[in-house]
């Protein structure tokens, strides 16, 4: 095999490779750990960790929907104290970088949960999930907000010398605008996509099939509305971006990479092949050779317009 450089780097954070486990579709690595090697893996990031465990959302809390899926799990976690004893442990032995996905209902709660974990060593980045839409409180009511998601980058970078990602919400009308912010106040890249909001219904019984209502879309569905999005904020402001939507293979990711992300995430094709991630990113090695690219970066916002 040739020796292609696929590493890619975000803020200070460089990675061995650009794919990395989308939030709450791997838990916290542990669930998918018998069926691929995570070792071959970009990063992981965990599933959103909040400071007090959560239940979630009572049942109903996945659908399955034309080329996509709708889950309102509402964020069940194991909450901060029980993450560090039980599942840090086993990450720490996983030869990936681990991002740690932190949710909160408080700016205070950001802050405290982005404090405590800065002094975990095998904690490399924080990605802050600003954009939940199963929730009622925190969630959407900050990612649809600007100056809250300005002061919750402003506030967590202030706690942190690691690279902070804020994962934005596409539920807004310009999401180049919270990636700005975004920039401004120190954050080191974003996340783009969370998922979409949607619901779907019983026609005989006239009742949703989320007890929730409401969902969030993810899947293939989205992937044309996540490659936009992506693409307004690589058109508009300088800041590494990390694509996530939709993503079932190889093709899939190169497409993000052109339209201007540095890496990407996988997120509901983990359900499907707990393996897909390996498979990507070999499908992208012999890319790069067909097409003579030495370093995978390289395709980050090669568009041609
Ligand atoms: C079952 C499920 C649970 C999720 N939980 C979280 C979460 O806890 N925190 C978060 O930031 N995103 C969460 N997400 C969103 C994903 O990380 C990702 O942004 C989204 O699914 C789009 O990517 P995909 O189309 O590849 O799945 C979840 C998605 C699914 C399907």
């Amino acid at each position: 095999m040739s020796n292609i450089d696929l590493s890619v780097k975000i803020g200070s954070l460089i990675l061995k490779n650009p794919l990395m486990l989308a939030s709450g579709t791997v838990g916290y690595g542990n669930e998918i750990s018998n069926f691929t090697d995570l070792s071959k893996i970009g990063a992981i990031v965990t599933k959103s960790v909040s400071l007090k465990p959560r239940k979630g959302n009572p049942p109903q809390r996945i659908v399955e929907t034309p080329s996509g899926m709708l889950n309102a799990i509402g964020l069940a976690n194991v909450g901060l104290e029980e993450f560090i004893k039980t599942k840090i442990p086993f990450l720490k032995e996983v030869d990936s970088t681990l991002i740690c996905n932190i949710a909160a209902s408080s700016i205070e709660e950001y802050v405290e949960c982005t404090k405590t974990l800065d002094g975990e060593e095998t904690v490399k980045a924080f990605e802050i999930n600003v954009s939940c839409p199963n929730v009622k409180e925190g969630g959407l009511i900050f990612g649809n907000d600007i100056i809250s998601v300005g002061k919750i980058t402003e506030k967590v970078r202030a706690v942190t010398n690691k690279p902070v990602i804020i994962k934005l919400s596409p539920n807004v009308s310009a999401i180049s605008d919270f990636a700005k912010v975004v920039k401004d106040e120190g954050g080191d890249a974003v996340s783009a996509i969370n998922t979409l909001i949607g619901t779907s219904f019983d026609i005989y019984k006239r009742t949703p099939k989320i007890k929730n209502i409401t969902g969030g879309l993810s899947g293939p569905a989205i992937k044309p509305v996540a490659l936009a999005k992506v693409l307004e904020i690589s058109r508009k402001v300088d800041i590494p971006i990390i694509g996530i939507g939709g993503i079932m293979n190889w093709k899939d990711a190169v497409e993000f990479m052109i339209v201007g992300a540095t890496a990407f995430q996988i997120g509901t094709v983990n359900f499907i092949n707990p393996n897909a991630g390996i498979e990507i990113i070999d499908g992208l090695k012999s890319y790069c050779e067909q097409m003579n690219i030495s370093k995978i970066s390289e395709l980050t916002a090669s568009y041609q317009l």
